[in-house]
């Protein structure tokens, strides 16, 4: 239960555990000089001696105030423990997490990362705060205390002693139980928010498709195994508490039987017999009370378990490469790549993006061409082949200089909680009023703004008030303003409507007069006009060319083009007979 490693991460925290436990050291042989004193005067008393009430009274108002000032200052070394534990292990998560970068979610769920981060740590605040210092003084004080009363009365002493160690014994009788429950319970307990997580973020789909019901009870389910998980730990902690009460105050009483009986035999005075009986709780007490703090420790434990596995997952090498915006030409050859060793998703692509200019990227649902998008803007990685910006390998870029450079706009625009200006302030913080207007016109939102609160108007969560065609122009008016040399339209104008569509569109094209523009999109119609066209069928390259070449020399392209022709003919038609 002493985990070296995360000690080890917060040297401050040692400190003041050592002090904590100077502190509770004093204030126990404040304690001991209290009784015995107090133990002195009644012996006096009983033996018809004069004693000195004012002198006594004065020792014991001493050793209480010392006693109140140690316990103080404990608490305070306490607090101070487990506060720069809360501090460095934050820390350690938070930075970890930007070297893991965009791809961390492959490796972690969002949902684990927040319960750990928040509850985990949480969780730590007893172990350094109590746990760690208790364990230090509750192996002293009863060593202070054999080493008082043994001349007192080596037999009691003797007894009180070797009672004291019963209970660490029980305590480690549950501990492998208790791990393995712990563990467990932790497995739920992030797995239970894994899921209430999703279910609420996909709350209207599951709606819409009257599944709400169905999920709902299967929450229901997850949350009652928690539940039973939950009592489990308490039945276990209740349980091991009850069997150290037991130990405890039983060696207490053991220890005043030893007593009483010396006394009776004449071997111990009144003074000895009263120290024993007052002094052999103290003996148990701090054990005792590790073994409570013990259960909440365990539990924090289970968490550093988790909070080291992710601290602990591999992390992408930090390369040096720079890319230079004036030659950052794209060029892949050969490129192969799969989520797992098992699937192949690309088959050997080869790709041009030349400085400036339109290029398209056309193919089925499912053929690769996010995950090619993807692999270039530096979210996945682990090809094999080449991927060359301006003459320099992708896997050796800084993965900063990646972000800087290339700007990707999605299909669903990720937009934050917020005002306008704060969600295009994320592209260039530094950006003027004027800048950001520019944009907005560019995008043709610049009016709808102004007939809201401009760059003030709020957006909700997931920009809920707003449509999707404003949401998709709001996120390239963010791209725009990031002003990168090489941009990535990957299904940008998906599920918008068709006015911010051709908007979109038209403006993606003049952004490829001055920038380098790879532009993914199903509609073959959104790309006609694109320099060079690259097709992709199952992760396989079937062609390349202009959109009247490949009419005539690619099978795929020549497929996918008729079998669109044919749909949109097939909704004017529709759209004709009903008018
Ligand atoms: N994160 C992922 N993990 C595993 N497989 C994935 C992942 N993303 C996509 N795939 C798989 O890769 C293939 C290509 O997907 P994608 O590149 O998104 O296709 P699209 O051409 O429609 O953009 C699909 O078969 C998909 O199942
Ligand atoms: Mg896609």
């Amino acid at each position: 239960m002493i985990n070296k490693r995360l000690i080890g991460m917060v040297s401050d925290s040692k400190k003041q555990i050592a002090r904590n436990v100077a502190f509770q050291w004093v204030a126990l042989v404040a304690n001991i000089t209290l009784i015995l004193t107090v133990a002195r005067y009644l012996a006096q008393l009983a033996e018809g001696k004069s004693a000195s009430l004012a002198g006594t009274l004065l020792i014991a108002a001493a050793a209480i105030l010392v006693r109140f000032f140690c316990a103080k200052q404990a608490t305070r070394c306490s607090y101070h423990a487990s506060r720069s534990v809360k501090q460095v292990l934050r820390k350690a998560i938070f930075e970890k997490l930007l070297r893991l970068g965009p791809s961390y979610s492959s490796q972690v769920s969002t949902s684990e990362i927040v319960q750990v981060t928040v509850e985990g740590v949480e969780q730590l605040e007893t172990y350094f705060g109590s746990y760690l210092p208790q364990f230090f003084y509750s192996m002293l004080a009863p060593l202070t205390l054999f080493v008082v009363l043994a001349p007192i009365s080596l037999k009691a002493a003797v007894v009180l002693l070797v009672c004291v160690p019963l209970i660490p014994v029980s305590i480690a009788a549950v501990q492998t139980f208790a791990k393995k429950l712990l563990a467990r319970y932790w497995g739920q307990y992030t797995a239970l928010g894994d899921n209430f997580l999703e279910n609420l973020q996909g709350l209207t789909t599951l709606k819409i498709y009257q599944t709400d019901e169905q999920k709902h009870k299967q929450m229901n389910e997850e949350a009652e195994h928690f539940r039973r998980i939950t009592m489990k730990v308490l039945t276990m902690q209740l349980n091991s508490i009850t069997i150290m009460d037991l130990v405890a105050y039983g060696g207490a009483a053991l220890g005043i039987v030893v007593a009483a009986g010396q006394f009776a035999a004449g071997n111990i005075g009144v003074f000895g017999c009263f120290a024993i009986i007052m002094l052999s709780a103290d003996f148990f007490l701090p054990m005792r009370l590790l073994g409570s703090f013990f259960h909440i420790a365990m539990n924090g434990m289970a968490a550093t378990e988790k909070i080291f596995k992710l601290l602990d997952l591999p992390e992408p090498a930090v390369q040096s490469g720079i890319i230079d915006p004036e030659h950052c030409s794209i060029t892949c050859s050969d490129v192969r790549f799969g989520y797992t060793p098992e699937r192949e998703i690309l088959h050997g692509v080869h790709f041009e993006l030349p400085q400036t200019g339109l290029v398209a990227l056309v193919g089925a649902s499912g053929c690769g061409k996010s995950t090619l998008a993807s692999l270039l803007s530096g979210r996945i990685n682990g090809y094999t082949g080449s991927i060359s910006i301006g003459g320099q390998e992708l896997s050796n870029i800084n993965s900063a200089s990646l972000m800087k450079n290339i700007t990707t706009v999605g299909f669903s625009a990720r937009l934050f909680k917020g005002t306008v200006r704060e969600n295009l302030l994320l592209a260039v913080p530094t950006a003027t009023d004027e800048q950001m207007w520019q944009v907005l016109e560019q995008v043709k939102l610049a009016d709808f703004m102004r007939s809201q609160q401009g760059l003030d108007t709020m957006l909700s969560e997931k920009a809920a008030n707003l449509s999707g065609g404003q949401c998709q122009r709001l996120a390239l008016a963010r791209a725009l303003l990031h002003n990168s040399p090489i941009y990535i339209f990957d299904e940008a104008t998906s599920n918008i409507d068709v006015e911010s569509e051709n908007q979109i569109m038209a403006l993606v094209h003049e952004l490829a007069k001055t920038k380098a523009v790879l532009l993914i999109s199903h509609r073959l119609a959104n790309v006609v006009d694109a320099d060079c066209i690259y097709v992709l069928e199952h992760g396989e390259q079937k062609g390349c060319g202009t959109h009247q070449s490949l009419l005539t020399d690619c099978p795929t392209y020549q497929n996918l083009w008729n079998s669109q022709q044919a749909l949109e003919q097939y909704n004017t038609e529709t759209e004709d007979a009903l008018a």
